[in-house]
């Protein structure tokens, strides 16, 4: 590296560390200095496109044709549109011939035998007409244009606008507008062998009300029109400082959108992994967007919902449902770059339990390694990093180490000796060893996308191969987007070149995707060595994501800050997340940069403890801010926020597994579990946790009191004092909100009616001390006085639960009696057969009439019926008992595993 290039870099990473500079727009693209962008955007490239009638072929779920451009004669397009279950439908255009790149290893292997015939096609002059399942599909001649229709009525439709465009291959000639065969950025040229091969997709959504999805960046949750304003951009970047409310895109993507209303949700997902902008205008007729990508195909799927959960299942049959977590991956993770030694160590895992507060992980940033040398330690002050996790695992807990897709250029490192001499680096345009600037300096990019490259990434991970490591370590991927500190935009320049001399180009969104993937097949290859075939589900968290990321790991939202308006829109971030797929997701507790005060810091743990994915984590440069730091008061409530999060985590795994059977979110937005409701289509600050929990969190300093967003359509019961928040379903167009007032002890968190939460209230040191603990079920009821829910249990750890080796059990509460046997077996799944022990201890009914003495008969499926313990009122179930709004049964050990009923007699009036 020459010596001012070497200054740059050296004061780029002085930036970072300091965190001095802030966000630089300048450094980043916008649509007008991206020439694919701003030659397409708002406008159709070439002619009129139209469908030949004439080359029609339809055979079972395929339909072919051809489809050519008024401007470009000589060129004939493939269009295939197929068919799949649930009416989900598939566009594929492509130029044969072309050598288009396809993303692979995005969809289900399976997918193509899932594909149905379609049903009722007939053509005529106009247009070709079939349905699938609920949807009907109009493909239009002339001009081309894709309608997908449910319930009768227009819900997506290709190229209504007439923006489609498709630049086809060409011969380079003088006359070529600039920015076709190469363009600079700053000082950054980028060769374009191929020249200009972007697509344009025009998709408007008739009817819809808003549009939600395609991730990731930090802004609104309901998209706000584009115009006059930059597109919202698809291209997973390292942004230094991000600005909360920008249409920039951060460190992953994922081109889903949902579109919604009230009666129809449905879901347009653009399978490619070239960057991306996406405008959205609103027309009277509804949103309609323009999607344009750099380089690829058009492989479009429309997903017909019609509810919002439908189209969560239509996409996890399509890119796969999340991975389930071992459970103390769901629990209290605590990190900062850096903790720093061993003693460090030793120390903050003794402060959790000397302050009685929870937690489950402790993680090591870069400063463990030998120069970020990453499977390294630094010897001096990581002596006996085994010794270390050992001790940690005594008590139940795991550790992290961080291993980024940097390597150094050391020819010392194994790593990288090895990966050279197998030729397994990206490479630069030119062939040789793509070179860039990282933490550890020079540095070269293993290229994921070749298998073999995976595969051999996948081995290092061996207990014999990562030295130091051990059954209790598992793995955090950053920088994996990637991140390369003198590369255009802080990354790869796009004519680098990968496996099968594809370009950066056409892979760049994939490619964090490929290391996460690469790295959590190296933890489960080390799992089936260490515990045999069921293995031990691999926790690798990831920066970069892009579609399927969910069936790898969890993703965090990168480097936010020590600021409110970052607290506020993690909310939005994650909601997203959920919506598209990735549900396992959080932000930094405490924000990365900068120092929280204690109100920020206090609040953020109590928002946090309702975060999908529950980290504390600080930059290098912070004070050091562990939860016990900021006085005894501070200490209690943020005891008490993760204290809260341990006691939910039985709802909370039950939530994974539905998120790991049927694609739904954890962490939901309320039009989601609303989605007749108007009034929450843009609600970005309450959010439910699974069907259940609507949290209505504290997002500013200084607030004395929240109006919780409570939709009419369900009754809500204060989940600290137990109270009721209406005595009837309120009027249609009556406000929601409902003021409540606000402490530091806490944030409102409300119960739903008609819903069962089962939670594990013994306090216990991390998910490990709680695993044989007794449950009690909330039971919220609707103003008919029912209530339904599930629990679902497994060993927390390994794949056994594929086998059949879990319970899952349902609970219903109705007339007065509540049930609880097998849950069914969701389709696909083997039915649960691990016969538990476990137990639920007690009962807490809300929602029982007022004024009355209780009693609980318990009746066994086999065996004599007795009387259970019951009163009012609710101290020990965490209720204020003053405010008697609960009936709790001490149940003793009524057992989960077990078919039973307990049937709730008035005693008679209460006894004052
Ligand atoms: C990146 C990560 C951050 C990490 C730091 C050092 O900035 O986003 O979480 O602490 O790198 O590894």
């Amino acid at each position: 590296m020459r010596p001012a290039r070497q200054a740059l870099a050296a004061l780029a990473v002085l930036a970072l560390i300091t965190g001095a500079l802030g966000f630089k727009e300048h450094e980043f693209k916008k649509c007008k200095t991206a020439s694919f962008c701003d030659r397409n955007r708002g406008q159709a490239r070439g002619g009129t496109y139209r469908v030949d009638p004439a080359s029609l072929a339809l055979s079972g779920p395929e339909l072919r044709a051809a489809l050519l451009n008024s401007a470009a004669p000589g060129v004939a397009l493939n269009l295939t549109l197929r068919a799949y279950g649930g009416g989900v439908v598939r566009l594929i255009v492509d130029e044969p011939g072309a050598g288009r790149y396809h993303v692979p290893d995005i969809l289900l292997p399976d997918l193509e035998s899932r594909a149905e015939d379609w049903q009722a096609a007939a053509s005529d002059r106009g247009a070709w007409r079939a349905s699938a399942g609920p949807a009907a599909v109009e493909l239009s001649f002339s001009p081309f244009k894709l309608t997908l229709s449910v319930g009768g009525a227009p819900a997506a439709v290709v190229n209504s606008r007439s923006l489609f465009g498709f630049e086809h291959r060409r011969n380079k000639t003088d006359s070529d507008p600039a920015g076709w065969w190469d363009e600079t950025f700053l000082s950054h040229p980028d060769s374009k062998p191929r020249g200009p091969e972007a697509i344009s997709l025009d998709l408007a959504f008739p009817g819809a009300a808003r549009v939600y999805g395609i991730p990731e960046r930090a802004t609104n949750l309901a998209l706000a029109p584009t115009a006059g304003a930059e597109p919202y951009r698809l291209y997973n970047l390292d942004v230094f400082e991000y600005l909360e409310h920008s249409p920039f895109g951060l460190y992953g993507s994922i081109p889903f959108m949902l579109a919604h209303r009230a009666g129809l949700t449905v879901g347009a997902f653009w399978l490619n992994a070239a960057e991306m902008f996406v405008d959205l205008e609103t027309t009277r007729a509804g949103p309609a967007t323009q999607w344009v990508a750099e380089s690829g195909a058009l492989d479009l799927f429309l997903l017909p919902g019609p509810g919002p959960a439908d189209v969560a299942a239509q996409y996890a049959a399509l890119t796969g449902p999340t991975a389930m977590p071992q459970m103390f991956a769901i629990g209290y993770h605590q990190c900062r770059w850096n903790y720093k030694d061993e003693a460090d160590v030793a120390e903050v895992d003794a402060g959790f339990d000397d302050h009685a507060i929870p937690y489950d992980v402790i993680w090591l940033d870069i400063e463990h390694t030998v120069g970020k040398r990453y499977m390294t330690w630094d010897s001096s002050l990581f002596p006996d990093p085994k010794k270390m996790q050992d001790d940690v695992a005594s008590r139940g807990r795991k550790m992290v180490t961080i291993v980024d897709p940097h390597v150094k250029r050391d020819a010392g490192y194994p790593i990288h000796k090895e990966a050279s001499e197998k030729g397994y680096y990206v490479r630069n345009k030119d062939g040789r060893e793509f070179d860039g600037w990282c933490w550890p300096g020079s540095s070269s990019y293993l290229d994921v996308t070749n298998p073999e490259v995976r595969s051999w990434w996948a081995q290092q991970f061996a207990l014999d191969k990562y030295q130091g490591s051990t059954p209790n370590l598992y793995i955090w991927n950053d920088m994996n987007e990637p991140s390369v500190f003198n590369g255009p935009e802080v990354t790869m320049p796009k004519d680098a070149l990968h496996h099968g001399d594809w370009e950066h180009r056409d892979i760049h969104n994939i490619f964090g995707y490929y290391y996460h993937l690469a790295t959590s097949e190296g933890l489960a290859l080390r799992g089936r060595a260490v515990h045999g075939s069921d293995g031990d589900r691999p926790f690798v968290l990831s920066r970069a994501f892009f579609a399927g990321t969910q069936r790898v790991g969890p993703i965090w939202t990168g480097d936010n800050a020590a600021q409110w308006s970052h607290l506020k829109v993690s909310i939005p971030m994650l909601l997203t997340l959920g919506v598209t797929g990735l549900p396992y997701s959080g932000a930094d507790v405490g924000g990365f940069f900068g120092n929280p005060d204690v109100e920020l810091l206090t609040r953020w743990y109590q928002v946090g403890a309702y975060y999908p994915f529950f980290r504390g984590h600080a930059h290098l440069e912070t004070q050091r801010r562990e939860p016990w730091l900021f006085g005894d008061d501070a200490t209690a409530r943020i005891r008490a926020a993760i204290r809260g999060r341990y006691a939910l985590l039985p709802y909370m795994y039950t939530l994974f597994r539905h998120a790991n059977l049927t694609g739904a979110p954890v962490m939901r937005p309320l039009w989601y579990e609303f989605p007749s409701n108007a009034a929450v289509f843009e609600e970005e600050a309450a959010f439910m946790l699974g069907p259940a929990l609507l949290v209505a969190p504290v997002l500013a300093a200084g607030v004395d009191h929240v109006d919780a967003p409570l939709p009419r359509e369900s009754q809500w019961y204060e989940s600290v004092s137990g109270q009721a928040m209406r005595a009837a379903p309120p009027a249609a167009g009556a406000d929601q909100a409902v003021r409540v007032g606000v402490h530091m002890e806490g944030i409102p968190v409300f119960y739903r009616g008609g819903h069962i939460v089962p939670r594990r209230d013994r306090p216990r040191r991390s998910t490990a001390q709680q695993a044989r603990d007794p449950f009690t079920l909330v039971v919220a009821l609707d103003w008919e006085g029912s209530a339904k829910g599930d629990l679902y249990v497994d060993d927390g750890r390994s794949f056994a639960f594929r086998r059949g080796i879990y319970a899952h059990r349902s609970f219903e509460f109705e007339g007065g009696r509540l049930r609880c046997a097998a849950a069914t077996a969701a389709a696909g799944a083997p039915p649960g057969r691990l016969s538990t022990d476990l137990a639920i201890e007690r009962i807490v009914v809300l929602g029982l009439p007022q004024g009355r003495e209780w009693e609980a008969i318990l009746t066994p499926a086999a065996g004599k019926p007795r009387r259970l313990p019951a009163a009012r009122g609710g101290a020990d179930a965490g209720l204020d008992p003053k405010q008697g709004a609960a009936v709790v049964v001490r149940a003793g050990r009524v057992p989960v595993g077990a078919d039973w009923e307990i049937e709730f007699r008035e005693a008679g009036p209460a006894r004052s």
